[in-house]
């Protein structure tokens, strides 16, 4: 899926990707000219997935420099970064959104002419793009070794190819435990309320021939319970020293495994750790009212009724079994702050 989940359109100078709101029912792809087309695609999870929003929040900037008509450096420099402001406010949870927007911003303020700032940009987004997917191969063959050669794994959102430039960071070690002939089967959780366990996790890994059968999220307890689990594997949105946060239904994954004593392992890239956080300190995104109320366009909740949409929960550190990351296995005692972004590595 290289550059299939969201590219820098060198002809045209728009940023393309495929739009995860459609699938499965339909593969299509969305150009954004400009940046406010690109933040309301973030919004809307048309690209979604906390890599990918990182490569979002990169390509974002260089539209921004891309774009600007201005001729004077310092207008230039103060345009660009409202626009970064923009797209850093579309999501809250996801820290590579920020970390991607940063990297980017940094090379455009170290620039000398506005052609500089735009050459720079697009060169740098471009590079947080193919190394994301290099990080994701890296990923996949550390986190392969863990797995027996046999194996029903349960995963929980989608943390594939389209939650990244390619290859995916739990679907990464999925993926690469299948290229070493390991014999997989996949769990995936259906995710309410957007489904992306079922629309895009399931499209992925069928499109690869990888066996993938697709449960509601309630069924995943009583599936450990039958012996049907060997192991647990998500992506994460946010590491703290103390939390992984990702896709609300994975705190539940993880308590329900280790009552049944199943490993659960979050695979992500070191843009996603923040240690000089605590889960304390960390927004939650509360996502519209109507994404739980209607499915479809049939509403399945009375009007007077209220709603809580969280779109992320924390899970302990002290429920993971082992962080999975580009460069290596971190496993328990994880003490990320003392270490910087390093915890234990085997
Ligand atoms: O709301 P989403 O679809 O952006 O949530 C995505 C997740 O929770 C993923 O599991 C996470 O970003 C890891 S993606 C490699």
């Amino acid at each position: 899926m290289n550059g299939e989940t969201i590219r820098w359109e060198d002809d045209t100078g728009e940023v393309s990707l495929l739009d995860q709101t459609a699938l499965p029912a339909r593969v299509r792809r969305i150009r954004c000219r400009d940046v406010d087309r690109l933040a309301d695609a973030i919004r809307r999870l048309e690209i979604r997935g906390a890599p990918a929003l990182g490569v979002a929040g990169a390509y974002g900037v260089a539209l921004a420099a891309a774009r600007s008509r201005e001729r004077d450096l310092p207008r230039f420099l103060a345009g660009v970064t409202e626009s970064a402001e923009l797209l850093r406010s579309t999501r809250p949870t996801a820290v590579n959104l920020s970390w991607g927007i940063d990297r980017v911003l940094s090379k455009i303020r170290a620039a000398r002419s506005i052609d500089g700032c735009r050459k720079a940009a697009i060169a740098e987004a471009k590079a947080v793009a193919a190394e994301d997917a290099l990080t994701c191969h890296r990923i996949g063959d550390h986190g392969a070794a863990l797995l027996p050669d046999r194996c029903t794994v349960l995963t929980h959102c989608n943390a594939g190819a389209l939650a990244t430039s390619e290859w995916g960071t739990a679907l990464g070690v999925i993926r690469s435990a299948v290229a070493t002939g390991k014999e997989l089967h996949v769990l995936a959780c259906e995710t309410r309320p957007l489904l992306q366990g079922a629309r895009l996790t399931a499209w992925e890994l069928a499109r690869d021939g990888i066996p993938v059968t697709v449960i509601v999220d309630s069924a995943a307890a009583s599936l450990m319970q039958a012996g049907e689990v060997d192991c647990v594997i998500v992506g994460a949105d946010r590491i703290t020293r103390d939390a992984v946060f990702n896709k609300v239904g994975t705190y539940m994954h993880a308590v329900s495994a280790r009552h049944h004593g199943i490993p659960v392992y979050v695979a992500a890239p070191r843009s996603t750790f923040d240690p000089g956080s605590s889960a304390a300190d960390v927004v939650v995104e509360e996502r519209a009212r109507e994404e739980v109320s209607c499915i479809g366009n049939r509403r399945v909740v009375p009007d007077d009724a209220g709603v809580r949409n969280p779109a992320f929960d924390a899970t302990p550190l002290a429920l993971v079994s082992a962080l999975i990351t580009e460069d290596g296995i971190l496993r328990p005692p994880y003490d990320l702050r003392a270490t910087g972004k390093r915890g234990r590595q085997s």
